[in-house]
Parts: C-alpha cells; sequence; structure tokens
C-alpha cells in the first residue's frame, strides 16, 4: 500500500494501538503524527515510535491527507469542528472510530463534502484482536477505503457494511460482546470456586475454556452447533447442563440482549442527530 501522511486525533489507548499496529507493520513513522490534549501520552508513544507528535490537534491535520478521530465521542464535536476548515481545504479522508455517531453528524460537524469512513472497533484492538465493522459515506473512492481497512487490519479482523443501520448490529454483537462474555466467565468462575476451586484456579480454567471454545471453533473451520453436539454427550455432564440452559431460556436470554443493545444504539445516534 502507498504510505500517505496520517493523524490520529488524541492519542489514548485506541490510537495507540493503531499506530502499534502500523509499526508492526513497516509503516514510516515519520508519516505518522499524534496530537493529545495533554503532553505526557505523546511522550511515551515519540520514545516507543519515533512518530511525530503535537499537543495541536489542526498542526497535526495540517500535515496529514488521513484523519483519525480517537477522542471520546464526548469531544467528538468540538474537535471536528475545530479540524473542519483543515480537512475540507486538504481534501482528507477522515476515519472516525468514535462509538455510536453516525456519518451523518459527523458530515453536519466536518462539512458535506468531506470523505468519511466510520469504523466499530471492540476493546480486544488492545490486543490485536477486533473485529471491527467498516462504513464509507459516497466520498470514499476505492483508495481510501484501501487505506482505512489497512489500518484497522492492524489491530485485527476488518468487514466493510453495506448500510451504516448494520453498524448498529455489529454494535451490540462485537460492540458490547466481549462484556456478554466477561459476564460468563465471571459467573463460570465464582461458581467454580463456590463448587470447590481456589480462585486462581477457577479464574485460570474459566479464562482458558472461553479461549480454548473460540480457538477450536475458529482452526477446525466447524459450525458452532456440530462442534456443540460433539461436546454434548447422551447422558453426560455437558448434556445435563446444556438442557438446564435450554429449559431455564438461555438462548432467548441472550436474544433480548442483542435486541437491547441494537435498540440503545439506535437511540445514541438520534440523541447525536439532536431527535
Ligand atoms: N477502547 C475501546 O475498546 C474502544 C472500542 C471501540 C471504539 N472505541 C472508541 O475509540 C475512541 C477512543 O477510545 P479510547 O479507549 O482510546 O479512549 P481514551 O484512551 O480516553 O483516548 C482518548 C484520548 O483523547 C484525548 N483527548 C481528549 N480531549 C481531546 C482534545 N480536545 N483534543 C485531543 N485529544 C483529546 C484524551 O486525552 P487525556 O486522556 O490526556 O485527557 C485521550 O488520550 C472513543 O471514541 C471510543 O468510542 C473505543
Amino acid at each position: 500500500m502507498e504510505t500517505t501522511e496520517i493523524a490520529f486525533i488524541g492519542a489514548g489507548n485506541m490510537a495507540t494501538s493503531l499506530i502499534g499496529g502500523l509499526i508492526t507493520d513497516n509503516y514510516p513513522p515519520q508519516k505518522i503524527w499524534a496530537s493529545n490534549i495533554r503532553e505526557e501520552k505523546l511522550e511515551i508513544l515519540a520514545s516507543n515510535y519515533h512518530i511525530n507528535t503535537t499537543t495541536d490537534n489542526k498542526e497535526a491535520a495540517n500535515q496529514a491527507k488521513i484523519v483519525v478521530l480517537c477522542v471520546k465521542p464526548q469531544v467528538l464535536a468540538e474537535v471536528s469542528q475545530e479540524l473542519a476548515d483543515i480537512v475540507q481545504l486538504r481534501q482528507s479522508l477522515v476515519i472516525s472510530i468514535s462509538a455510536g455517531v453516525p456519518t451523518d453528524v459527523l458530515s453536519k460537524w466536518l462539512g458535506n463534502n468531506v470523505p468519511i469512513v466510520r469504523c466499530m472497533p471492540n476493546p480486544p484492538a488492545l490486543v490485536g484482536a477486533a473485529a471491527t465493522g467498516l462504513y464509507a459515506n459516497k466520498l470514499v473512492d476505492r483508495q481510501q477505503k484501501d487505506i482505512a481497512e489497512h489500518l484497522l487490519r492492524a489491530v485485527g479482523i476488518t468487514e466493510w457494511l453495506d448500510t451504516e443501520e448494520q453498524m448498529d448490529v455489529i454494535t451490540a454483537l462485537s460492540g458490547s460482546g466481549p462484556a456478554y462474555f466477561f459476564l460468563m466467565i465471571e459467573t463460570l468462575q465464582r461458581e467454580a470456586e463456590g463448587l470447590g476451586l481456589s480462585p486462581d484456579v477457577a479464574k485460570l480454567f474459566s479464562i482458558q475454556t472461553a479461549l480454548g471454545a473460540a480457538k477450536l471453533l475458529l482452526e477446525s473451520g466447524t459450525d458452532v452447533e456440530i462442534l456443540r453436539e460433539r461436546v454434548t454427550s447422551p447422558g453426560g455432564t455437558t448434556e445435563a447442563a446444556i438442557n438446564l440452559l435450554e429449559r431455564d431460556n438461555f438462548c432467548n436470554i441472550v436474544a433480548n440482549a442483542m435486541k437491547a443493545a441494537d435498540e440503545r444504539a439506535r437511540e445514541i445516534a438520534e440523541l447525536f442527530r439532536g431527535n
């Protein structure tokens, strides 16, 4: 891929992961800029990756053809409006990783003629295992889509969405999903302790079981339903547990939880629209 100047606005956890991913991918550090409201995080980034840093968002955006907005949603309006003139003048691609903020709202802040890619990465981006949904507005060209995809691929898998409504489903699935698995792991851990394991063993075995199940599923290439049936021997312990989960409506509970998250994502988008 052709390398272009990239500016990260907001140098927190996600920006640090994305920058780390790019550097591992041999992206030239002299073509990366990061800005942050405070100096400390910039000093760490400069010393770890030898990239350019500044506390002036405009200075960073002025160097780049790609501006990645990595601030929290609460300050996104202010930061976008601050950069609107620059991104319009430089015809930069803007990539937003801010959860919940739709492209029409970003266009209102940045200008109607600005190409925008909205991304929804998830917390495993911090360890290179994200699942990121991407959506581009009509002004984004093929080359810009490739750049956005390359950037997010540095921290995990990516998928382009056909409609922006699908971003709400991605939010309910992979965005909120890690917390669903954390709750399951917490519950397994607590119960294993209650049944007599030491806290350390209960914790380690709960986590390893989740990791092992995901790894087996990914690497075997076998359908999840078939794998589940294979590990559920008739009359065995797994069957006893699964029967109880089904009797107590586990699947319905998960389905309703997903629907609640999807609905909340739509409500949040409306809040940003001022409706
Ligand atoms: N973390 C995740 O797993 C995750 C997943 C999906 C999407 N996201 C999205 O990614 C974005 C960033 O999340 P994060 O976890 O990286 O947050 P974060 O660690 O808090 O990073 C945000 C950074 O922005 C800086 N900042 C605040 N106001 C600023 C301003 N006016 N100008 C420049 N920098 C400013 C903050 O500086 P100080 O801290 O020094 O004040 C902080 O370093 C959010 O919009 C979030 O919705 C995050």
